[in-house]
Parts: C-alpha cells; sequence; structure tokens
C-alpha cells in the first residue's frame, strides 16, 4: 500500500474543484481501505449486477457493459491471487476497483458509475457481507446444537445436582442440562434468521440519497444479487445501517450464551468440582506447574462477549443523533462488525469442539446429586401428596429433617424411619423412595421437565430440526 505522503495530486475520482491534494493525514483519518477491502466480492458483485442492469435498460451500450464486466472479474482474480496494488490515496475499495478497471479497459470504466454512488454502493456491499456472516452465524449454531444433543443423548438420564444460587437445588439430568444450551442457541439462530430476513432489502440504486433519474431497474439488481426486493425509500437506503446493529445484537446476545457455558466449564472442570473432563485439545498447561490444565479456551470465550458487546455499542453510539442520511462517521461501522463476527465464528467453532470432546465424569455427577440435601424437594411433595399435609407445613416438616441430617453429618435418606416419625408421626417406610435422586428425577414428567423420558423426547425433536 503506498504510503500517505505520496499524494499531492487532486483526487482523480472526485478531485474536479480541487486546486490540491489531501493532506497526508487526511489522507491517513479519511482512507477505510484498509479494511474495507474485505468488501472487495461483494463490491465487484453489486458493480457487475449494476453493469448488466445499465446495459439491459439501455443506459450503457453493451459492449461498453461486457468489458466492465469481464474487467472486473479480472480485478477480483488479481486480488484474490494477492496481485492486486491496493492504494491508499483512492481510500476506499469502490475507487480502488473502479481505478484499476479503468487501467485494465479505459474509458467504459467511467461509464460504471452512472445512476450510482458511493453511498448506495457500500450500502449494498455492507449488507451482502453482513448477511453472508449471519449464514455462517446460523451454520455455526446448528453445528453446536448438534454437539449439544449428542452430549444430551448420551446422558439423558444421567443424574448431576442442578443449581440456583451455585447452591445445589433439585436433582437434574445431563441430558436436560444439555438441552436448555440448545434451547438458547436455537433463540440465537432464529435471531440471525430474522434479521437475515429484514435486511434482505436491496439500497442499490438510491444513488446519492435521492434516486436517480435514469431509468433504471431496481428490481433486477435486486434480484441478481439475491435480495427479495429494492429498498423502498432512497434516503433511508443510504443512511440505514440497521442490519449491522441487529447483526450486532444478535451476536452479543449469542456471545453472552457463549459465555454462560464458558463458565459452567471453567468451574466444572475445577479440581473442587470434577464434573466434566475437558480433552487436552481445548487446554493448556502450565509452564511452572506441572499438574495444571488450565481451560483457555472457556475462558477465553466468557470473556470475548465483551468485545462483541463492545462493538454493539460503539456502532449504536456512532449512528446515534446521525441526521439523515449518509454521513461519513457510518464509515466506522464496518471494523467494529468485522471484529465481532470473526468473533463470534471462531467462538462457535471453539465452543463446539470443546462441547463435542468433553467428558462428563459420571461417578462424581451422580455423588453431587445426591448430596446437599438435593431431595428436600421430594420429601415436601411426599408429604403433601401422601398425608395431606398444606405445602407451606410438608415444607417446615423437611426443613427440620434437613436440620437433623446436618447435625448428625448425615444424608436425608441415612436418617432412619424412627428419627423422622419424631418429626411428624404419620411419615411412611415409603418415603425413602422419594429420597433417592434416581426417582427424584423419573418423577419430574412435567412437559419441558427434567425426567429423562421428557430428556429423550426433546432430544428426538431436535434431532429431526436439525437433520
Ligand atoms: N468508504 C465509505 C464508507 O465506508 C464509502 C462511502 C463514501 N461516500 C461518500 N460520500 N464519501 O462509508
Amino acid at each position: 500500500m503506498t504510503a500517505p505522503s505520496d499524494t499531492k495530486a487532486a483526487n482523480q475520482m472526485w478531485g474536479g474543484r480541487f486546486a490540491e491534494g489531501p493532506d497526508a493525514i487526511m489522507t491517513a483519518i479519511n482512507a477505510s481501505i484498509g479494511f474495507d477491502q474485505r468488501l472487495y466480492a461483494q463490491d465487484i458483485a453489486g458493480s457487475r449486477a449494476h453493469a448488466a442492469m445499465l446495459a439491459a435498460t439501455g443506459i450503457l451500450t453493451p459492449n461498453d457493459a461486457e468489458a466492465i464486466g469481464e474487467g472486473l472479474l479480472t480485478v477480483l482474480s488479481e486480488i484474490e491471487t494477492g496481485k492486486f496494488p491496493f492504494r491508499t490515496d483512492l481510500e476506499d475499495i469502490h475507487m480502488n476497483v473502479e481505478n484499476r478497471l479503468k487501467e485494465l479497459i479505459g474509458a467504459p470504466a467511467g461509464r460504471l458509475h452512472t445512476a450510482r454512488s458511493r453511498n448506495d454502493q457500500v450500502a449494498v456491499d455492507f449488507r451482502l457481507w453482513v448477511r453472508d456472516q449471519c449464514d455462517a452465524a446460523i451454520l455455526g449454531l446448528t453445528a453446536l446444537m448438534r454437539a449439544f444433543v449428542a452430549q444430551a443423548e448420551a446422558g439423558a438420564d444421567w443424574v448431576m445436582p442442578g443449581f440456583t444460587h451455585l447452591q445445589t437445588a433439585q436433582p437434574v439430568t445431563w441430558g436436560h442440562h444439555m438441552m436448555a444450551y440448545v434451547e438458547m442457541f436455537a433463540r440465537d439462530r432464529s435471531r440471525f434468521e430474522d434479521a437475515r430476513r429484514r435486511m434482505n432489502e436491496c439500497p442499490l440504486g438510491a444513488a446519492a440519497l435521492a434516486g436517480t433519474g435514469f431509468p433504471i431497474d431496481r428490481h433486477m439488481t435486486a434480484q441478481a444479487l439475491g435480495f427479495d426486493r429494492p429498498t423502498a425509500n432512497s434516503l433511508d437506503s443510504v443512511s440505514d445501517r440497521d442490519f449491522a446493529l441487529e447483526f450486532l445484537a444478535a451476536s452479543s446476545i449469542c456471545a453472552m450464551h457463549l459465555s454462560r457455558f464458558a463458565e459452567e466449564l471453567v468451574i466444572w472442570s475445577s479440581a473442587q468440582f470434577r464434573f466434566v473432563r475437558l480433552s487436552d485439545k481445548w487446554t493448556t498447561g502450565s509452564s511452572i506447574m506441572p499438574q495444571k490444565k488450565n481451560p483457555d479456551a472457556a475462558e477465553l470465550l466468557r470473556a470475548k462477549v465483551g468485545r462483541i458487546l463492545g462493538a454493539t455499542v460503539a456502532l449504536f453510539t456512532v449512528m446515534k443523533g446521525l441526521p439523515l442520511t449518509y454521513s461519513k462517521d457510518m464509515q466506522e461501522d464496518k471494523e467494529q462488525v468485522f471484529d465481532a463476527a470473526d468473533t463470534l465464528m471462531l467462538g462457535l467453532a471453539a465452543m463446539t469442539g470443546m462441547v463435542a470432546d468433553m467428558t462428563a465424569n459420571r461417578p462424581v455427577l451422580a455423588q453431587a446429586a445426591a448430596s446437599g440435601f438435593s431431595t428436600a424437594t421430594d420429601l415436601a411433595d411426599w408429604l403433601v401428596r401422601e398425608l395431606g399435609l398444606p405445602f407451606r407445613e410438608a415444607h417446615h416438616v423437611t426443613g427440620t429433617l434437613v436440620a437433623m441430617a446436618e447435625t448428625q453429618g448425615c444424608d436425608l435418606p441415612d436418617l432412619t424411619l424412627a428419627q423422622m416419625q419424631a418429626v411428624h408421626p404419620g411419615i411412611r417406610d415409603d418415603v425413602f423412595s422419594v429420597l433417592g435422586v434416581e426417582n427424584s428425577v423419573r418423577s419430574r414428567q412435567s412437559y419441558g421437565g427434567t425426567a429423562p423420558d421428557q430428556v429423550r423426547a426433546q432430544v428426538a425433536r431436535w434431532k429431526e430440526k436439525l437433520a
């Protein structure tokens, strides 16, 4: 890339009224080619669609349109083979491509920008790019959901403690816990699908802001670029960045979900919990402490949401208070979205790998499920069901029994029947059946509950949806 100080003469693309070129620092703050070169494929696709439409509507001769279309393909292959001479003095990807086209095909290149502006050009390029990222997120999320479903299927009836406040609450099943994340990532996926549907309107042809006097066919370009229809208001077309914000918002929520499971993995893989073993592929060692196996990937995934949410806040702040229509402020949209998208796709891939490779420690999970008086609610429910106690009274009786067990340093099933009857004389021997964790989870048959049958039903439903 050429240095800013190379620039002395007025810009060839728009410098007609300028006697001298920009200050080197102006070039440095103004140029976006350093990052918007990532839009090259979209820019060329948009230009090819535009040129074909200009020919179809008689605005360009077939020969000129043909030369432009072919020339753009040459530019594309130059960029893809690393031979393209990107120039900072040409500001952005749009002018870099057009200038190179002129070097390649001469005069007809100057006709490509008929009935178009960089304002609608960047709007269409960026929409196409973000649309692709929605597709990538949808694919990444689908793979991740499949990994969770596979874990759930394997462990539909493995018991583990369920937590509230990170305190043992009630026994649940491993499969149920895995399927909770399937629901979360399914909502994420539908957010990307929704955003994609809404953004799939083509702003090309809005020109600078007011539309154009040339007899263009916006439906033709919209269709050629895979959009559902052209946008309906030219002012909105060039000033709208909702599509980028929606992508970032969906990414932020998704990254927040990733961070929650990442945190569970950090806790679960610790020596204190030992609920899961992460594979060597997703952990690192310590250079000084030989026993260590650190969950670095999980920790990084816990952190990445900060970066993605940061990009979201940054673009919101850029867009807030901008008057219609295009303002150069909007050039600040791209780096945020690029970084957020890269971060999200990497995060989805890393999480998919970690989930697929992790191993649940069943004995430890089962032991933990049975500790912490996790079946106290089952006992209270039994008192309600079998003895007709009001739930509040049953809660009180159970609390007394928990306190008794705690004093004795044992769990609820370790109390004797006589000890229980001292608290409530109606308690019978069959109470012990509900104090076991296996029975506890099996009893939670309400729709969406943790019973293995319910989990298997959800696994089957999702396997079909994800097939
Ligand atoms: N590089 C610019 C951007 O990213 C392209 C649009 C420039 N339009 C203009 N009128 N200067 O927003």
